[in-house]
């Protein structure tokens, strides 16, 4: 049993996806959030850049005695996985668990996945779907809209410019004949009805979000590090922009009121 926090960051408020679903499967749990909002989005970054903002990042959450890391962002996940070997904590990304749930679930073997154009650029998914079944094919496409729509409220379903975008970026998928999307960054499970909407009933998508919070839920009982408390756990946020547009936003991906304000920290101190 251990009582610390779960560390959680992306950059920005994408990774609240995941937060949303750790509070659903581990209500116990304590967890600190870093969104890195002033420098979002990663997505078009170099690979450099994107591994040093993703350890400054995992340095603030252990700084503050995180028992595990969670990279809740699909560009980070792809692009700097060796950060799993530098952490001296349990880590995971959101590759690994969506890619699990796409190979259990797609029933004709023809798998979508969208994100960032660092993670389509880096192909972690489809690698690590062929790894463990080669016969399936994957269709990958990259949004760079999606985030920027997300980040500024552009979330209905029925909002012809959500609706236009979604349509152009899917397109190929549909035409693919997939039967599963991975949405593989974190800010995508937002725009989840409207992109449903656009690929029809049929079409299984995979919530990155929800997928690692059940991951981690696992790897910390796996580690003996569950938090065993009856008490609700405390959420804490913190952000490297000024917090107000995060707040706002901020409660529409967890569907519920933040209990605490998020604080402004220097990440380039870390
Ligand atoms: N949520 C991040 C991801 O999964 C957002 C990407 C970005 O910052 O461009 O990829």
């Amino acid at each position: 049993m251990n009582n610390n926090a779960i560390g959680v960051f992306d950059s920005g408020l994408g990774g609240l996806s995941a937060v949303k679903q750790m509070l659903k499967a581990m209500p116990n749990e304590n967890i600190i959030y870093f969104g890195d909002t002033g420098r979002v989005p990663y997505g078009n970054r170099s690979k450099d850049t994107i591994r040093r903002y993703a350890m400054q990042d995992a340095n603030f959450l252990l700084k503050n005695n995180v028992k595990m890391v969670i990279a809740a962002c699909g560009t980070v996940s792809s692009v700097a996985p060796d950060l799993e070997s530098v952490l001296k904590v349990p880590y995971t990304g959101v590759v690994l668990p969506t890619c699990f749930t796409a190979l259990k679930e797609s029933k004709n073997g023809k798998v979508g996945v969208i994100g960032t154009t660092a993670t389509i650029n880096s192909h972690s998914y489809k690698t690590r779907i062929n790894q463990k079944n080669p016969s399936f094919e994957v269709f990958e496409q990259d949004c760079p809209l999606f985030v920027p729509l997300v980040e500024n409220g552009f979330i209905d379903r029925n909002d012809p410019v959500v609706k236009l975008i979604v349509e152009r970026y899917m397109s190929n998928l549909k035409n693919a004949g997939v039967d599963t999307v991975i949405l593989g960054c974190t800010h995508y499970p937002i725009l989840k009805d409207a992109i449903a909407d656009y690929m029809g009933k049929d079409v299984l998508l995979i919530d990155s979000g929800k997928e690692t919070a059940l991951y981690t839920k696992k790897v910390l009982s796996e580690n003996g590090l569950t938090n065993t408390s009856n008490e609700i756990g405390n959420a804490q946020f913190f952000v490297s922009d000024t917090p107000d547009n995060f707040e706002k936003i901020a409660t529409l991906f967890l569907e519920k009121d933040m209990n605490n304000k998020a604080q402004q920290i220097n990440i380039e101190e870390y």
